[in-house]
């Protein structure tokens, strides 16, 4: 397989991170620097990250469902100081977030180490669906606004494709959406009239962020992990969502 997927199966990094790494000649195979990150290599490759070896299997692949807190950001570090959702879990193994929240925006996000899976989990292609509910300003949203919405805003950076959009309270909404943009849905409410006052995502392809507590975290089981990889698939066929609370 490429080394930059190796290096990801192995729980290094994302691939993206992976292909980074490579290319700045900290990786060996066999002794030697390698920088293509398209090199092929197997278990036997004797692959090193900064002279320590590296091998598929040699770190166990976890994923974690955590609660988000606001005023926690999902990158792995903040130069603010802030808080991140990567403190939240206490795990010998070294994760890192699924995709962003804004630092305000509460609910599901996933942790893991397993960079094959945050790279399908993330990538616009396999378009995993997520759910976010909104609550809004700007009075009661009206009928031409949920057509708006459900049929897509042109926004700066393009036309958001369809969304589903329920309203479930007079100012409060839930849009799922398969697209990532940066504050899509601040920025598909605020071109209908509606700025975002609230938003908290309760749903990550099959899981949903049921009662785990703010701040609180559980790991998944092999079944979830095995559903969130064919999460990109499942949305699109109606997949039945499983609750991310503990049983
Ligand atoms: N959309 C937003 O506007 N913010 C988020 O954090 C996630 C989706």
């Amino acid at each position: 397989m490429r080394l930059a997927k190796f290096l990801a199966n192995s729980g290094v990094a994302s691939r993206r991170a992976a292909e980074q790494i490579i290319r700045s000649g900290r990786v060996t195979v066999a002794g030697a620097v390698v920088t293509d990150p398209a090199r092929e290599v197997d278990a036997g490759s004797a692959v090193r990250l900064d002279g320590r070896p590296v091998g598929e299997g040699a770190q166990e692949l976890v994923v974690y469902a955590v609660h988000k807190p606001a005023g926690v950001v999902s990158t792995a570090s903040d130069p603010q100081g802030r808080p991140t959702v990567v403190s939240l879990v206490e795990s010998g193994q070294r994760l890192y977030p699924v995709g962003r929240l804004d630092a305000d925006t509460t609910g599901l996000i996933l942790l893991t180490n397993d960079g094959d899976l945050a790279h399908r989990l993330t990538h616009p292609s396999f378009e995993v669906d997520k759910t976010y509910r909104a609550v809004v300003g700007g009075g009661p949203v009206r009928e031409p606004a949920l057509r708006a919405l459900r049929h897509g805003v042109a926004l700066e950076d393009g036309m958001t494709a369809p969304a589903r959009v329920v309203r479930i309270r007079p100012d409060t909404l839930e849009i799922t959406i398969h697209e990532g943009r940066k504050r899509q849905i601040k920025r598909m409410c605020q071109h209908v009239g509606h700025r975002v006052i609230r938003l908290e995502r309760v749903r990550f392809g099959p899981l949903l962020l049921g009662d785990l507590p703010p701040g609180g975290h559980r790991r998944l089981s092999a079944n979830e992990v095995s559903l969130l990889r064919n999460a990109g698939s499942a949305s699109r066929t109606g997949g039945t969502p499983r609750g991310a609370s503990p049983a």
